[in-house]
């Protein structure tokens, strides 16, 4: 039988409601603020039916909203159905604003509260079947890549379907959004995976040492050039050329790429000899090529040939339904490394990486953690371990004006949500007239959809 927890100080209460409930739940009470949250530790019930006018001051909400709090962070997944006295729909909402998932008003009526219950419950089920199936998909990830969102799905699609052709990739993203990893995505999965993955990164190399470096050189080619040396372009035959940051190749060398792609054969450094390649080339860049091409810093004939095909890889920032999961599994690996018992990250942490804009990607994001599993004093990662600021990533409230929006806009989209977008119905549970509600949506920005 599923664990019903029900949170009241009164003894009459209590009794009545395990006599009602007992045939259907496992019925467990608690009758103030440590009771409840040491009774849903132990038992680890889903749904919570809390009072919100408990000891040591029974007739104000505080410490009920107070071991609300403490429950849902102890255990977000919870439900939590809030019962407040006649005339405190403020506070109804007021607890709704920060997390129940419903309420009811006294006197209860138990065939509602029965209905409600069965709901939480099918909910709870429902969510945590879910969860298990987005963790199942995301720690398998693609390729070693992570990523539950839309837009990383459409990556993977697309690295599926690239991979098999064999024309040039040009793979584009911000720094740390996994360009590398795409590349070797694409050449394990292509026809060429049992060749060579040849990767050079034109941009660490100094540009005088690039050509060679790429296209190998002959003895005597220039001072110091000992002896005969194959290019990393030699190194890719059979199998695929990645080059990465192509947008900081020098104009001059540009164009011997732009002759390889056209005739699949290189020259080396002083050498007369034209050595045929057969190699895929895929290239990444950070920088805006039309850009740097309107500068004529990147030739246009060089790039159309690229970009045959391109592979656009989202900022974290546009996929934020793929932090949770990212991160997770980031600490877990340097928890492992670095030998820490770490249990995960504490809401406000996963608060704050959610809202952090994260200019470096899922490589920031490494580093963060990375850190963060050495540091951590407790077992939860806090927003100080990563070296976020809640109230720079614009978290924290300051102002009583913003808490006010802050506590209107939730009772408004949950009301919202669950009136199905109806205004009127919304407006009639929030004691408030159709036009207000209205301007007062249009105040606090929230869309109707
Ligand atoms: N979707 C992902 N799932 C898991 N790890 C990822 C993902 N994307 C990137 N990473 C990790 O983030 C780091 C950066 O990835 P990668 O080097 O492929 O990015 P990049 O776009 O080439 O970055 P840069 O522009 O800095 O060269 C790597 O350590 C990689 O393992
Ligand atoms: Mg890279």
């Amino acid at each position: 039988m599923a664990s019903l927890l029900i949170v009241d100080d009164d003894q009459s209460i209590q009794t009545q409601m395990k006599w009602s409930l007992g045939g259907d739940y496992s019925v467990e009470l608690a009758g103030d603020r440590p009771g409840a949250v040491a009774a849903a530790a132990g038992s680890g019930a889903a749904v919570i039916l809390l009072d919100l006018g408990l000891p040591p001051r029974p007739d104000e909400p505080e410490e009920g909203i107070a071991a609300m709090r403490e429950l849902l962070e102890a255990n977000p997944h919870r439900k939590i159905i809030v019962i407040t006295g006649q005339g405190e729909k403020g506070n109804a909402l007021r607890a709704v604003a920060e997390g129940a998932y419903d309420f009811l008003n006294k006197p209860i009526d138990m065939d509602e509260l029965k209905i409600i219950l069965k709901r939480a419950f099918h909910l709870v089920r429902l969510e945590a079947e879910y969860r298990e199936l987005q963790g199942k998909l995301a720690a398998d990830g693609f390729e070693g890549m992570l990523g539950t969102s839309p837009q990383m799905q459409a990556v993977f699609t697309a690295v599926r379907k690239v991979a098999l052709a064999d024309a040039p990739v040009l793979i584009l993203g911000e720094s740390g959004t996994g360009k590398e990893m795409v590349a070797q995505a694409i050449h394990r999965r292509s026809r060429r995976q049992a060749g060579p993955f040849a990767a050079i990164n034109c941009s660490a190399i100094p540009e005088n040492l690039l050509e060679s470096e790429l296209f190998g050189h002959e003895k005597g080619a220039f001072t110091g050039a000992h002896a005969q040396r194959p290019g990393r372009m030699e190194a890719a035959a059979g199998g695929t050329l990645f080059l990465d940051e192509i947008g900081e190749v020098p104009l001059a060398l540009q164009v011997k790429l732009l002759r390889f792609l056209q005739e699949k054969s290189i020259q080396r450094v002083g050498g007369r000899r034209p050595i045929e390649i057969d190699a895929r080339v895929l290239a990444a860049t950070n920088v805006d090529l039309k850009q740097a091409m309107a500068a004529e810093r990147f030739r246009e004939d060089l790039y159309y040939r690229l970009a045959v095909v391109t592979v656009s890889l989202p900022p974290l920032r546009e996929r934020t339904g793929d932090i949770p999961v990212l991160a997770k599994v980031i600490l877990r690996r340097f928890a492992l490394e670095n030998n820490r018992k770490l249990s995960g990250f504490n809401a406000e942490a996963l608060r704050v990486m959610s809202a952090y804009a994260w200019p470096g990607n899922v490589r920031e994001m490494e580093n963060r953690i990375r850190r963060a599993a050495i540091m951590a004093e407790g077992r939860h990662v806090t927003p100080e371990d990563l070296e976020l600021d809640p109230a720079a990533v614009g978290l924290k409230i300051t102002t009583l004006k913003e808490a006010r929006e802050k506590v209107e806009r939730e009772a408004i989209r949950r009301a919202m949500a669950r009136h199905r977008n109806n205004l009127s119905r919304a407006a009639e549970e929030l004691d408030v007239s159709r036009p207000t509600l209205y301007e007062l949506m249009d105040k606090l920005g929230i869309r109707r959809e």
